[in-house]
C-alpha cells in the first residue's frame, strides 16, 4: 500500500464501518442476472477509486452527530451517481483509461457505455426512492441537473480562450463541486431539517469539490501518466482550457497567443498537444497559480468546521480537505 493510501486510510478511519456497510449496500446493487451487465460492472468496480464522496457522507454525518442507519445507503448512492458520470464522461472524452484500467468505451464501446451509465444512474435512483426521507432523491436530482449544465457548458466553451476565471470555477463548480457539496449537506442534514448547518457543510463540500477538480486539471498538464493513472494532455486534446492554460494566455503577448490557439487545432497534432503547447509556453506560473487559487478554498472550506464540535470525524473532514490538494492521482 503506497504511503498516500495509508494516508487516506486513516483520513478514513472515523467511518471504517459506515464505509465497509456503504460498499456492500453498493455491490448489491449493480448486481444483475445478466452476465454481460455483471462483466461490466465488475469492470467498473475496478476504477471505483478513493471513493472520497461517499467517505464525506458519513464524516459530515458524524461530524455533524447526524449518522443514522440509513447514511451508508446515502454514500452508495453518491457513489453510483457518481461512477456512472464518469462511465458517461469517458466517452464524451473519447478516454481510454480511467485508474489504470480501460474505460468501458475502450474495453466495449460508446453505445455500451452510456448504456452502463445509465444502468448505474437507474439503481442508485431506485435505491433512493426506498428510503425513508425524500430528501436525498432531490437534492440529488437537482445535483446531477446542474452536472449536466455543467458538461454542457464546457463543451460550448472549447477552444474559447477568451473564458473568464469565473466561467471556468463555474464550470468546474457545476461538474464536480456540486456532487461533493450534496454529499457533505445529505451527511449532515439527512433524513431533513438542519437547514443552516446543510447550508454550512454544503458550502465546505462545494469549495473542496471545486479545488479538487482545479488540480485535476493541474495534474493534466503536469502530472505523471503513470501515478495519475490515465494518459495526461487529455485536456489539450479536447480542447479544454483550464485555469492554468488560461492564467498563461492571459499573459501572453499576441503572437504566443497565436501560437498556443494553433496547438489546440492544428490537424496532425493529435496526441501531442500537451507537448506542443510546453514548447511555445510555461505553463508553471499557471500551475502555482492555480494550486494557490485551490490551497486558498480548502483553507476556506476547513475554517468552516470551526462550528462543528471537535473530534475524529471533524479531523477527518479537515484531513480530507487537505489530501484534495496532495493527491496526485
Ligand atoms: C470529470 O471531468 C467529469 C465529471 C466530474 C462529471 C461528468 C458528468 C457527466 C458526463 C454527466 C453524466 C450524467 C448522468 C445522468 C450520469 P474531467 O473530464 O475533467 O475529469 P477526468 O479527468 O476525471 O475525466
Ligand atoms: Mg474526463
Amino acid at each position: 500500500m503506497s504511503s498516500t493510501d495509508q494516508r487516506l486510510e486513516r483520513i478514513v478511519a472515523p467511518v471504517k464501518e459506515g464505509l465497509s456497510r456503504m460498499r456492500e449496500v453498493l455491490v448489491g446493487q449493480i448486481l444483475e442476472s445478466s452476465n454481460a451487465v455483471s462483466d461490466m460492472t465488475g469492470h467498473v468496480q475496478r476504477f471505483r477509486g478513493k471513493q472520497l464522496r461517499g467517505a464525506l457522507v458519513l464524516l459530515s454525518g458524524d461530524a455533524t452527530g447526524n449518522s443514522t442507519d440509513e447514511h451508508p445507503s446515502v454514500a452508495a448512492i453518491v457513489e453510483m451517481i457518481h461512477l456512472a458520470t464518469l462511465v458517461h464522461d469517458d466517452v464524451l472524452d473519447g478516454a481510454r483509461t480511467r485508474r489504470r484500467v480501460a474505460s468501458v468505451n475502450q474495453r466495449w464501446d460508446n453505445q455500451t457505455a452510456v448504456l452502463l451509465g445509465d444502468f448505474l444512474y437507474a439503481r442508485a435512483f431506485a435505491l433512493s426512492a426506498d428510503l425513508s426521507s425524500r430528501l436525498a432523491s432531490r437534492l440529488l436530482a437537482e445535483t446531477t441537473r446542474r452536472l449536466c449544465v455543467g458538461e454542457i457548458e464546457q463543451s460550448t466553451k472549447r477552444f474559447d480562450f477568451e473564458l473568464t476565471q469565473a466561467t471556468y470555477e463555474s464550470i468546474a463548480g457545476a461538474k464536480t463541486a456540486t456532487l461533493y457539496s450534496a454529499a457533505c449537506e445529505l451527511g449532515a442534514r439527512y433524513p431533513g431539517g438542519r437547514e443552516d448547518l446543510g447550508k454550512e457543510l454544503a458550502q465546505f463540500g462545494y469549495e473542496i469539490g471545486l479545488a479538487f477538480q482545479i488540480v485535476d486539471d493541474c495534474l493534466d498538464v503536469v502530472g505523471d501518466a503513470e501515478v495519475v493513472g490515465k494518459p495526461v494532455g487529455n485536456d489539450v486534446e479536447d480542447g479544454k482550457i483550464t485555469l492554468p492554460v488560461l492564467w498563461t494566455y492571459a499573459r501572453a503577448d499576441e503572437t504566443r497567443r497565436a501560437r498556443m490557439r494553433d496547438i489546440y487545432t492544428t490537424v496532425g497534432l493529435e496526441g501531442r498537444r500537451l507537448e506542443g503547447l510546453k514548447s511555445v509556453c510555461d505553463l508553471q506560473g499557471g500551475v502555482e497559480y492555480s494550486m494557490e487559487r485551490a490551497t486558498e478554498l480548502v483553507d476556506r472550506a476547513r475554517a468552516r468546521l470551526g462550528l462543528l464540535e471537535a473530534g475524529p470525524a471533524r479531523d477527518g473532514l479537515a484531513e480530507l480537505a487537505a489530501f484534495v490538494l496532495e493527491r496526485r492521482w
